[in-house]
Parts: C-alpha cells; structure tokens; sequence
C-alpha cells in the first residue's frame, strides 16, 4: 500500500473524534491536510456540522477557507476540543518530532490550548528514540542567528540552515529554521528544556507530553495509541 493511502487511512480514522460544537486545530503537513480535506468534505455533505477550525499555518488556513470551513482564532476560542496534526517522528511514549513544514510555533501554541490532540501518521514515523532518522527543527529569529547554530553544536548537533527559494527558508513568523541533528536522543524532555532557555531561539520540534493519541497506519491497518495516565 502506498504511502499516501495510509496517510489518507489515518487522517480519517481521526476525523471520527470531531462532533459538532467543537472547536477543532487543524494541522499542517502532508497528513494534517488529508484530514483537514475530509473534514471539509464531511461538512458538505452533511455527515458533520457546526464546527470551527483554528489552523496551524498560513497554507492550512487557505486550504481551509477554500474547503468553506469555517474559521476562528484562539482569542475568540481559546480552548480546543480536538486537534488533527501530523509528525516527524514518534517514539513509544508518544513524544514527537515536529516541524518538517516548518510550521512548528503555531503547531505547538495549538498543541498547548488544546484538550486531544491526535496524531496522524504512517507507520514508517513510529522510531525506538526520537531523533533516529529525522533532524530537530529549532526555530531562531534571523539576527544573530549564527551563534544560535554555535550554541545547537556545542550541546552535540550538526546543524543546517534550512534553504528556501534561493534564500533561507522563512517561517510564518519570518524566522529561520535550524535543523539539528542529535542522533537519537536520551533524554528528550531535558534537551527541549536547555534550547527553550537559550535566547534567540524561539522554539524548537520537541512535542513533549503533547500528543494524547497517535494513528498510525501500516500494512497491518489502523493502530491507535492513547496517552497512558501519569
Ligand atoms: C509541519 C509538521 C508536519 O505535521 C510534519 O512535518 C509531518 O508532515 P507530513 O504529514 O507531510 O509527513 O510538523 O510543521
């Protein structure tokens, strides 16, 4: 089966959990925007009603208004029932990677106001550590953003500036992304701590404690993990 139907299977299998009423996230990436494209189809054909999307990036927000979802922000809604969102990687506790699409701070500020987040993902995301196969994006403000790349390396990262259009690439905020590579890290609640304290850096792909289900799709079909309890 190919990649993108599985990405199709996940995203869903979670659009199951919006009910009418709710105030929704919408993801970004390749994943989140299968769901965010069922979800505008189910509101036209009457299989869903009545809810509103609070989209986690410019390129989200337009697929959106073009499906006729209807939107909101945070200052008018400022809790989310349910948010749909892909990953770069999970790990077994259900820690994440984010940010691929670079649109990690939105992502995350989501994340933060919101009550489920579910994941959605193939299965070749599912790593025995984070860091294994996919870099940690960390997002820095443009000035100065050299020594942001010095300190990254001292705490043992190779790091890249992340190209765009013949430039560096830009965030929705118009910062830069650094991507950092750890090799697979031991301790990913600490490392996200250290980058959060370090000035410059305005915040990094490290979803810690964030995800409260996560979809994966496989050969095998549909598996759904929940957060256990602390
Ligand atoms: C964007 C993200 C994406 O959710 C992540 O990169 C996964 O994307 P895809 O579903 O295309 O693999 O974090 O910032």
């Amino acid at each position: 089966m190919d990649t993108n139907h599985l990405k199709q299977q996940a995203a869903e299998y979670a659009a199951r959990f919006i009910e009418p009423g709710m105030v929704v996230g919408l993801g970004a990436g390749s994943t989140a925007i299968l769901a965010v494209r069922h979800i505008g189809y189910l509101l036209k054909t009457g299989a869903l009603r009545d809810i509103l999307g609070i989209p986690c990036s410019t390129q989200t927000e337009a697929e959106a208004r073009a499906l006729g979802i209807p939107l909101t922000t945070l200052e008018n809604h400022p809790i989310i029932d349910v948010t749909i969102d892909g990953a770069d990687e999970v790990d077994p506790q259900l820690e994440l990677i984010k940010g691929g699409g670079g649109a990690l701070t939105r992502e995350k500020i989501v994340a933060q106001a919101t009550r489920r987040e579910i994941i959605v993902v193939d299965e070749s995301k599912l790593v025995p550590a984070l860091g294994t196969t996919w870099d940690v994006p960390v997002e820095v403000v443009p000035f100065g953003y050299g020594s942001q790349q010095r300190y990254l390396e001292s705490l043992g990262a190779s790091v890249k500036l992340r190209p765009g259009d013949g430039q560096p690439y830009r965030t929705d905020q118009g910062n830069f992304i650094l991507d950092c590579d750890f090799g697979p890290i031991d301790d990913p609640a600490a490392l996200g701590e250290r980058l959060k304290q370090r000035t410059g850096i305005v915040e990094h792909g490290l979803f810690i404690g964030l995800a409260a289900d996560v979809i994966s799709a496989g050969a095998g079909g549909i598996q759904h993990q929940t957060r256990k309890s602390p």
